[in-house]
């Protein structure tokens, strides 16, 4: 097996070498990098479709009752959100910010699922006035949330969900576990108790059901399984004590991606498949209605579709008995903290030459004035020029949406490819973009 086919789930669908030159949507990386030039987030929009269908079509199959929810905070912007509407699914928001995007992208309210574990009021008031599904964190929120609602003319019923802690411990970095109970999100058993209480004190808003997320970057089924049993354990004692059927059941997103050659995220339509029909067998074993069922994936649908390009500035050799090589990029934890948040590690080429001759190793340091602002130690890569391309895969999701402006440096464009076209998403940002904000007086 060469070196690409080990790494299949890890690219792009529509990647292509050419004489060792990258391709991707059928468009060149050279001519990528000559048109928009560097750092550059790219997108495919074809590996997002299809990411997009291995779960509607997995549940049109086994689970019509069903709604795929992309979770906007993995990379959210008007174009990739309308790509994505078009092919059926709502949108996860927890920002003002990601909530009007979603609306100005054309993603109807019934489809947007408002989350966050510190609401403010005004975006509790967005929430009502878009009369978009708000997914209730804790007793406070609630509190606000009927007050607001209380004031409300509009004879609309907003309807909630509420997001309690399943108590599973999901195998994954700590700081992207969710599901424990000393989680800052959700409430726990006899707080779910308390507020579904509370709601149905109340004739404008409406409790459809719960919601759990366990974690992000999850490898197993096991753990959504076991969230599943929680579930409807909880969802029947809900119809034993308030004689209600619990019409919504969202179980979050969190599948994992491939970023390096030794790791073997889950097949998403068969596991998809395998947590639909245990949904259903449960619900057939103790007579239940069958809840809608409510997906929430971020990473799994853009994560892989998205590369970043790097041009290759400086070779810095360090003097013996190091022999440790530098590579100096034109980006760094500025376009992509999440090395130096949670270690992560990711799959480097080098556009033009073959990964099959890697004789080097080399350490990727950005530009940012931070010693920790590494990307990568010890890659094994081909002899690299100043003037190279440097292209990182699996970068569609968590890296546009955490970059930041550290040591004002501008965010890079993002361009979407597809067919043999290129086109803009994000324009780059200029200098004049960051003292836009800055007083005089
Ligand atoms: N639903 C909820 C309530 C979430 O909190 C998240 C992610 C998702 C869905 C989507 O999870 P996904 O399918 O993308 O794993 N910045 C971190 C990831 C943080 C995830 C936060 N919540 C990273 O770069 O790895």
């Amino acid at each position: 097996m060469t070196y690409q086919e080990n790494l299949r789930d890890l690219y792009p669908k529509t990647l292509e070498r050419n004489d060792n030159a990258l391709w991707m949507g059928g468009v060149s990386i050279k001519e990528l990098v000559e048109t928009y030039e560097t750092p550059l987030y790219v997108m495919d929009v074809e590996t997002i479709r299809q990411s997009c269908r291995q779960y509607t079509s997995a549940l049109n199959e086994v689970y019509p009752n069903h709604l795929v929810c992309y979770a906007g905070k993995a990379n959210s912007n008007i174009r990739l959100i309308q790509t994505i509407k078009d092919e059926g699914l709502g949108v996860d928001v927890v920002s003002e910010g990601e909530l009007e995007t979603a609306i100005r992208a054309g993603v109807d309210p019934q489809k947007i699922l408002f989350h966050g574990n510190n609401k403010s009021e005004n975006e509790l008031k967005m929430a009502i006035r878009y009369n978009v599904m708000v997914v209730i964190d804790n007793v406070q929120e609630l509190k606000k949330l009927m007050s607001l609602k209380e004031g409300d003319e509009n004879g609309r019923v907003l309807p909630c969900l509420i997001r309690f802690k399943p108590e599973i411990e999901a195998d994954t970095h700590s700081h992207i576990q969710t599901g424990q109970l000393d989680s800052k999100f959700g409430v726990s058993r006899v707080e779910l108790d308390r507020l579904i209480q509370d709601i149905q004190s109340c004739s404008k808003i409406q409790f459809k059901g719960i919601h759990s997320h366990i974690g992000s970057q999850i490898f197993e089924l096991d753990p959504y399984l076991k969230e599943i049993q929680v579930l409807v354990k909880t969802i029947r004692e809900i119809k034993a004590q308030f004689q209600l059927d619990v019409e919504v059941l969202n179980i979050g997103g969190g599948f994992g991606i491939q970023y390096r050659q030794e790791e073997s995220p889950l097949d998403v339509s068969n596991a998809v498949r395998v947590l639909a029909q245990n949904l259903r067998e449960q619900c057939q074993s103790f007579n239940l209605k069958e809840p809608k069922l409510i997906l929430e994936p971020g990473r799994s649908i853009v994560g892989t579709a998205g590369i970043t390009l790097y041009s290759v500035g400086t070779i810095k050799a360090m003097p013996s008995p190091s022999s440790k090589k530098y590579l100096f990029i034109d980006g760094g934890m500025a376009d992509n903290p999440r090395p130096i948040l949670y270690q992560s590690q990711y799959t480097w080429e080098l556009d033009g030459k073959s990964p099959d001759v890697s004789t080097e190793r080399y350490s990727i340091a950005g530009k940012f004035c931070e010693s920790g602002d590494i990307l990568a130690e010890n890659v094994r890569l081909p002899e690299a020029e100043v003037g190279d391309i440097l292209c990182v895969f699996g970068t569609g999701a968590y890296n546009y949406a955490m970059a930041s402006n550290y040591n004002r440096f501008c965010r890079p464009a993002m361009v979407a490819v597809d067919s043999g076209k290129s086109n803009i998403w994000v324009q780059r940002e200029t200098v004049e973009d960051l003292l836009r904000f800055d007083c005089l007086i």
